[in-house]
């Protein structure tokens, strides 16, 4: 115990100086190290002994930083740290929240912020819902929800999920664990902007009844992931409504514009879903994984998982004791992420939520504005959030798509900023996801300075020795 005390002052004031390092914008976002290179050197450490001191401060130099106002890479969030010492404490207390007496305070905890995401989308009294480990597997929860449906309306007549082409790839993925096949994906094309189109939509159903299939869910994004576009839900939902086809929204990164005042529109609509995903770990401030999958009618939360398993859920009303929460998922050990998105709606209110929500928002229109008003730059679509997709365009250079590919890498390597690519029919394009609570307007106007002189030979900035090799891409 005296180990843990020193171990964990000393590791909290790491911490705290890490935190003031990069409000101060000091060092890389990502260290640049060779993914063999890192292998070999912790493995090359494991033959002689060390302090935790040490290792921490050794993987505190190894890994992205995520609070560096110059993070502006995948949809993860840099979380509150408040919520990060929550978490701690939830790893060492590590109930396993599969039925109440395991997680008695984290059941409670989870119940009461479920109901909170089930009010801010709109989702009457009798919607409930589970707490998961991500959107994929959220989205997978959900989706077997809605095949258990769809096998009560059409019996045994092979299903397909109707969605569209800019859709997150666990859909797909869902469906292939489902064992759907090929026939059983049918995409949807989208407008200009990104966003399902509605009429291609009705196109898509048709096409399923000519398979000789039977709709097993149609699924929207708020927002897709590679552009942030959001599909238009209440056009979608009449179209489920009159078909009588489950809906579900993917919400992993979108539904957080449901708290914030000046963006809720996006989401209008959301409360005829059928079931919705809403990740905390990306627009909520709290360490990952913390995912809502939540369901109009909150019976249906149930229906996915209804094996027994009576040496764990030996209740009443067939074994449906709403306290257990490991009857309505995959898992069965769950880790106490309830603690995190209880601790921020607690400790920060949902107007604080809400408030960074809509500056990121903001602050990513207004670079969309700076991005369209320079003419050595190109906007794929003007954002409906807080992601962004541009390239550089100077003149006279033939392979646009390399250009990004060779600034994108320079400048990751550099460590100045972590900006991530997406390819879109139109060419691979930088993508920025405003997500750091410090990143400021300067920040995004630095990037572009940055852009435009990344190719340029000039001093080495910051943690500009190493090498970046890995390509990465907006497949978070
Ligand atoms: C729209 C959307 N759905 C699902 C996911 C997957 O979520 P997770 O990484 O939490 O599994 C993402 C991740 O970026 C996403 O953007």
């Amino acid at each position: 115990v005296n180990d843990f005390r020193r171990d964990g002052h000393a590791l909290v004031d790491l911490l705290a100086d890490h935190l003031d390092a990069m409000s101060r914008r000091e060092g890389p976002v990502l260290p640049s190290a060779r993914p063999d290179e890192l292998v070999q050197r912790y493995s090359d450490a494991l033959s002689s002994p060390t302090d935790l001191m040490s290792l921490a401060r050794a993987v505190l130099a190894d890994s992205n930083h995520l609070h560096h106002p110059r993070y502006v890479g995948h949809q993860v969030t840099a979380p509150l740290p408040a919520t990060a010492l929550l978490a701690m404490m939830g790893h060492l207390l590590n109930n396993s929240m599969a039925v109440y007496e395991m997680g008695p305070a984290s059941t409670a905890m989870e119940r009461v912020s479920l109901r909170w995401m089930a009010d801010k989308l709109g989702f009457p009294a009798g919607s409930d819902g589970v707490l998961t480990s991500g959107g994929s597997l959220g989205n997978l929860t959900a989706l077997l929800v809605a095949r258990a449906a769809a096998r009560a309306q059409h019996g045994e007549r092979p299903l397909a999920i109707v969605t569209s082409k800019q859709t997150h790839y666990c859909v797909a993925r869902a469906a292939a664990i489902m064992g759907l096949g090929e026939e059983g994906f049918v995409p949807v094309a989208v407008d200009e902007r990104f966003r399902l189109d509605p009429a291609d939509l009705s196109r898509a159903l048709d096409e399923v009844e000519r398979r000789g299939r039977a709709p097993l869910a149609i699924v929207a994004s708020a927002c897709s992931t590679a552009t942030g576009a959001f599909d238009p839900i209440g056009p979608i939902a009449d179209i489920a409504a009159a078909r009588g086809v489950w809906l579900h929204v993917d919400g992993a990164h979108g539904a957080s514009a449901a708290i914030a005042k000046r963006y809720k529109h996006l989401v209008a609509g959301i409360e005829r879903a059928d079931s919705v995903v809403w990740d905390a770990h990306k627009m909520l401030l709290v360490p990952a994984l913390v995912t809502g999958v939540l369901f109009r009618d909150g019976r249906r939360s149930y229906t996915a998982f209804s094996q027994a398993a009576a040496y764990l859920f030996d209740g009443d009303d067939a074994g449906r004791r709403w306290f257990d929460v490991g009857m309505r998922t995959v898992e069965c050990t769950k880790r106490m992420a309830s603690l995190e998105l209880y601790g921020a709606l607690a400790l920060e209110g949902e107007a604080a939520l809400g408030a960074y929500v809509e500056r990121m928002f903001d602050l990513a229109k207004a670079f969309a504005d700076e991005i369209a008003a320079a003419p050595d730059f190109e906007l794929a679509t003007p954002p409906d959030c807080n992601i962004v997709c541009f390239r550089h365009v100077p003149p006279g250079v033939a392979d646009l798509d390399a250009l990004q590919t060779r600034i994108r890498e320079a400048i990751v390597t550099s460590g100045e900023y972590y900006l991530v690519m997406t390819t879109l029919p139109t060419g691979v394009y930088l993508r920025v996801t405003v997500i750091s609570p410090g990143t400021t307007r300067d920040d995004l106007t630095g990037l572009l300075e940055t852009v435009r002189s990344a190719l340029t030979p000039g001093p080495s900035p910051p943690g500009g020795e190493g090498r970046n090799l890995v390509r990465r891409d907006a497949s978070e």
